[in-house]
C-alpha cells in the first residue's frame, strides 16, 4: 500500500509515521511506502499546495492501494472560541482542508482515513448515559466542534465511497502537551490536584489509535463513519487519579470538582463515551482499555510522566 500522513508532526501523526514505518506494524508488509508531510511540509490550508502534494504521491513510482491520512487539525479549542483569527485557522483547517483533502483523493483514486472528535456529539434523548454510536444525535457546540463536523461532511460528500471517518476523544501521545503530561507535572507542583469529575469520555493512547486506523485502511470495511477509543471509560478526575498512581503517588492528593467550578470557553460533552460497536462491526479489533493503555504508554514513554 502507499500511504500520506499529513499533519505528521503532531501527537497522532508521528505515531501514524512511527507506526507505519514499524517492522511489526499491524499486517505491513515491507513493500508499503510512506510519505509523510508535517505542516512545514504541506499547509492544508493551501489548496494548489494540497492538490500538487496528492499528485506527485500518486504519480511516484510505487504499487498497490493509496491512502491517505489526516492527522493536520487545529486543535486549541479554547483559543478558537476567543480569538477570531483562531477561530478562522480552525475553519481552514478543519472544516475547509479535508475537504480539499477529499477532493484531491477522489481525482486521483485514493481513500481518505479522517480524524474527528467525540465533541461532534450531543447529549443523548432524555439524558441516557450508555455509549455513544456514530448516529447518535450530533450537536456540535463551540468553534472546533462545529469546523469538526463541517469537516466530517466534506470528507463524506466529496468521496462518498472511499473514505473512513473516524471519531476519537481524549488523546494523549508522547509528542506535544496532553493531559497525562499536564497531570504528571502539577502532581510534582502541587500537594492536591482539583480535577473536573462530572466529564466522562475515553482516554485514547495515540498509538493505540494509530494501529486502528492503519488496520482500517488495510481491511476491507466499507466507507464509513466510526468511532475509535480507548476502551472503558473514567472522567478526567479518573484519569488524573491513574497517572498519580503512574507516578508512585498517592492518587487521593486529586480532588474531584464539577464543571462550573473549572470554567473554560470551549464547552466540553459531560458525556462523550465512544462505543467500540461500529469498530467491531467492521470486523476490526477494538482499542486496549484505556487503564492497560496508559501503563503500556507509560511504559514505552517514561517521559510522559516528567511533565
Ligand atoms: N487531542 C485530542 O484530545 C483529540 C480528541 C478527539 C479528536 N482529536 C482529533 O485527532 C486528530 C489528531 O489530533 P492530535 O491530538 O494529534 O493534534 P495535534 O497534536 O494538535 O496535531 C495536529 C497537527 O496538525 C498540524 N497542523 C495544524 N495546522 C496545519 C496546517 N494548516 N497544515 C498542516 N498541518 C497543520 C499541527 O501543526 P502545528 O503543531 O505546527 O500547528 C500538528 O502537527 C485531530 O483531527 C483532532 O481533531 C483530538
Amino acid at each position: 500500500m502507499r500511504w500520506m500522513v499529513v499533519g505528521a508532526g503532531g501527537a497522532l501523526g508521528t505515531d501514524l509515521v512511527a507506526r507505519l514505518g514499524a517492522p511489526d506494524a499491524p499486517g505491513a508488509p515491507p513493500t508499503d511506502s510512506v510519505t509523510a508531510l508535517t505542516r512545514a511540509d504541506l499547509d492544508v490550508t493551501d489548496p494548489d499546495a494540497v492538490r500538487a502534494a496528492v499528485r506527485a504521491w500518486l504519480a511516484a513510482p510505487g504499487e498497490g492501494r493509496a491512502v491517505l491520512v489526516n492527522a493536520a487539525a487545529y486543535t486549541a479549542v479554547d483559543l478558537a472560541e476567543t480569538d477570531p483569527d483562531a477561530a478562522a485557522a480552525a475553519w481552514a483547517v478543519n472544516a475547509e482542508a479535508p475537504g480539499v483533502l477529499a477532493a484531491a483523493c477522489g481525482d486521483g483514486g485514493a481513500t481518505m482515513v479522517h480524524v474527528s472528535t467525540d465533541y461532534v456529539l450531543g447529549p443523548l434523548p432524555g439524558g441516557e448515559r450508555r455509549p455513544l454510536e456514530p448516529d447518535d444525535p450530533l450537536a456540535p457546540a463551540g468553534v472546533y466542534a462545529r469546523s469538526k463536523l463541517a469537516g466530517e461532511e466534506r470528507v463524506r460528500a466529496a468521496l462518498p465511497d472511499a473514505h473512513h471517518v473516524v471519531r476519537t476523544a481524549w488523546l494523549y501521545g508522547a509528542t506535544g502537551p496532553n493531559f497525562v503530561r499536564t497531570m504528571a507535572r502539577l502532581a510534582r507542583e502541587r500537594d492536591t490536584l482539583t480535577v473536573v469529575d462530572d466529564q466522562h469520555g475515553s482516554p485514547t493512547w495515540t498509538a493505540d489509535l494509530a494501529d486502528g486506523l492503519i488496520a482500517l485502511a488495510r481491511s476491507s470495511a466499507p466507507a464509513g463513519t466510526r468511532h475509535a477509543a480507548g476502551g472503558g471509560s473514567t472522567t478526567w478526575w479518573g484519569l488524573a487519579r491513574a497517572v498519580l498512581e503512574e507516578l508512585g503517588a498517592d492518587p487521593g492528593r486529586v480532588r474531584p470538582c464539577d464543571t462550573a467550578s473549572f470554567p473554560r470557553p470551549a464547552p466540553r460533552p459531560a458525556w462523550s463515551v465512544l462505543s467500540d460497536g461500529s469498530w467491531r462491526a467492521a470486523g476490526l479489533e477494538p482499542l486496549p482499555p484505556w487503564r492497560e493503555a496508559l501503563r503500556t504508554a507509560v511504559g514505552h514513554h517514561p517521559e510522559l510522566l516528567l511533565g
